[in-house]
């Protein structure tokens, strides 16, 4: 069986868990969920990065001690990962004991083999920060934090040998071309290996930071917290002797953003091989997430928290909408706008309302049953097949490829191909003619095979949904349990079964809910109070209309022949309208009624209205229906009555 291990990075504990952590965290998910679903024995490990002066600081601004402070920030990240259904194997800390074990371990190894020497450090210091500047790092020559300059100042400490591996490392990225993905961060790290490598200064002495791992050669000194953090990936496998380190090692991913590629693709890397393992196979690195303000990051104070966010929206949009939005790889902006539009386009239009249309037609024409496939497939089942067999092919592809955005992309091209099926094989039309039956059978069955198929693929990224669907067309199973090879399989809906249409899987978000945590800029309207029985006041009185005025309206009972969306338009349907003569009539209800649940329905129609055009759509009069809320509900009569009778 194929193994695969996935990290994210340890998160430093000084700072609450925002959209960036969430997003690496998720990705890492997607692809243990993705890998488990192809059959792989997964590990999926994630944790807090503990020690350090930074912890120590944020510590002493919070007035605790720094293991207090790390106890309760750490308890904030293992709290969250669950609430976005991050499904890691073991949440590892830096303050684990046999974390520290493994340290102290690999420190003794590399110092018995030499790698690590004693020395006299002199550098630019910044007593604010009590830490040394290169010079690169200056900016201007002061200190970028506390805009001072930093004195002079020599400080004896360990250091690493890392110079020694230069040349192995520039050779194994060399023969490795995808060990570090996508290339730009391979490309850039070969550029650093251009310049000489230094030794790493891998201590700090106890009296200027105490809150650090001991050297076991040297109880004067604590560890350097990126010597430190970066030992995580092995000894949460139980380095150096662990059954999972053995197993897992070997195909070790790690998933990083850009802003550490250089600890990780360099310092990393050294470390092992001086330590006598091989490095990690992949480091998978993607881009920042920026706000509107500016790139998003503790210190500006613009964090965008995802659990306001996710339980706003529901989790499963706000991941699709991570997985989607950013190219793995490249920077991508942050807006909460654009969250809703993916969700009332991508999710609640194309395949809340694929699923809804399915499924509720399966109620209607078979009572809530999987219908047999009926009639031979023709051109158009034939077509629509192939298109979710190429869907397969690309997922396998690009998923291990990081490349979710084009997945989606993808399975996304697939729902509308399906979408568009229903609009060309018109079950409603097909349900009029006993004698189409067969036919009707087989366009259901794809369909329901297609919802199926669908929710499958999307479950690495949203585990939830993928579960209510399957569940719906009868098939009890967890995400995490489902194998592509037994349940991805065409065909194997059981016919006879009940399907449950359900409520709809993603509700439309209108723009007031968008914004009803924010404060409105317009004072809000009151609203209308009363009923029609209550005696109109002085004011209403001047606006009633006479019995004669009202009688100028023509109402007309009519029904609806065909519903199509207007295109461009995710409110509008073009409706024809028998009413004794046809007419065509635009109506502002996509949100709310689907095209196929409308053909045959009773109407009420205005037919004296003004024509005109909407979105280019001539429209020759006027639906009646009326708004509850977010439901909005057609006017009909008690029961069907013949096209064109006058409303009066
Ligand atoms: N503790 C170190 C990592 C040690 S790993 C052995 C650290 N921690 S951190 O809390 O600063 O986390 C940095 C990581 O958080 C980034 O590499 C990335 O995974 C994630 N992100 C933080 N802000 C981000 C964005 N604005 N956008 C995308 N990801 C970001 O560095």
């Amino acid at each position: 069986m194929d193994r695969f291990y996935i990290t994210t990075p340890i998160y430093y504990v000084n700072a609450e868990p925002h959209i960036g952590h969430a997003y690496t965290t998720i990705a890492a998910d997607v692809m243990n969920r993705f890998q488990r679903l192809m059959g792989s024995e997964t590990f999926f490990l994630t944790g807090t990065d503990e020690h350090g002066d930074k912890i120590v600081q944020a510590a002493e601004a919070a007035g605790v001690d720094p293991k207090s402070y790390a106890d309760r920030i750490s308890a904030m990240f293992r709290e969250t990962w669950p609430k976005l259904n991050v499904s890691h194997d073991r949440f590892i800390r830096t303050t684990d004991p046999e974390h520290m074990k493994a340290v102290q371990h690999i420190l003794q190894k590399v110092h018995d083999s030499g790698d690590i020497y004693f020395s006299t450090y002199k550098g630019l210091y910044c007593v604010g920060c009590e830490r040394f500047y290169t010079e690169k790092e200056l900016v201007e020559g002061k200190c970028p934090d506390h805009d001072r300059e930093p004195v002079e100042r020599e400080e004896a400490n360990y250091f690493f040998r890392m110079s020694r591996y230069q040349d192995w490392l520039r050779d194994h990225i060399q023969s490795h071309p995808d060990c570090i993905r996508p290339e730009r961060y391979r490309n850039e790290v070969l550029s650093f290996l251009k310049d000489p490598l230094e030794d790493l200064c891998i201590s700090r002495p106890k009296e200027r930071l105490s809150w650090g791992i001991p050297l076991p050669f040297d109880d004067r000194y604590v560890t350097y917290v990126w010597f430190d953090a970066l030992i995580n990936y092995v000894s949460a496998l139980g380095y150096p002797d662990g059954p999972l380190f053995h197993q897992f090692w070997p195909v070790a991913q790690h998933t990083i953003a850009k802003d550490i590629l250089k600890p990780h693709g360099i310092y990393w890397p050294t470390m092992a091989r001086a330590a006598g393992f091989p490095p990690f196979r992949h480091l998978n690195v993607h881009g920042y997430w920026r706000t509107e303000e500016g790139k998003m990051s503790k210190s500006h104070g613009t964090v965008v928290r995802p659990l306001d966010l996710a339980p706003l929206y529901g989790v499963d949009a706000f991941r699709y909408f991570l997985m989607r939005e950013m190219v793995f790889g490249l920077d991508a902006n942050f807006s909460e706008e654009a969250l809703v539009q993916r969700l009332n386009s991508d999710l609640a239009n194309d395949l809340g309302n694929l699923f809804s249309r399915t499924t509720g037609m399966t109620d209607r024409y078979f009572q809530g049953k999987i219908p047999p496939f009926g009639s031979e497939p023709d051109e158009q089942d034939r077509s629509l097949m192939a298109r979710m067999e190429s869907t397969l092919d690309q997922w396998r592809t690009e998923m291990p490829r990081l490349a979710f955005h084009k997945t989606l992309m993808a399975v996304w091209e697939c729902i509308n191909a399906a979408n568009k099926y229903v609009d060309q094989a018109a079950p409603w039309t097909l349900a009029k003619d006993p004698g189409q039956l067969p036919r009707l059978q087989t366009v259901l069955r794809m369909l329901l095979e297609i919802n199926k198929g669908v929710a499958v693929l999307i479950s690495p990224f949203m585990p939830e949904t993928s579960e209510k669907m399957l569940q719906r067309l009868g098939m009890d199973k967890k995400a995490l349990d489902l194998r592509l090879e037994e349940d991805g399989k065409w065909g194997t809906l059981e016919a006879g079964s009940p399907v449950h249409k359900g409520e709809a899987l993603f509700p439309r978000i209108q723009k007031e809910e968008q914004k009803k945590d924010k404060p409105s800029k317009t004072p809000a309207k009151p609203k209308p109070s009363g009923n029609a029985f209550e005696k109109p006041s002085a004011g209403e009185e001047a606006q009633s209309i006479s019995l004669d005025l009202f009688k100028q309206v023509d109402l007309r009972t009519g029904i609806v022949k065909e519903a199509e969306r207007v295109p461009g338009s995710d409110r509008l349907l073009r409706l024809l309208v028998d009413m004794g003569e046809e007419r065509q009539v635009v109506a502002g209800i996509a949100q709310t009624h689907s095209p196929e649940d409308l053909v045959g329905r009773q109407v009420i129609v205005v037919a004296n209205l003004k024509r005109a055009k909407i979105m280019g759509v001539e429209s020759q009069g006027m639906v009646l229906a009326v708004r509850d809320g977010d439901t909005l509900q057609l006017v009909t009569t008690e029961s069907p009555l013949s096209p064109g009778l006058k409303v009066s």
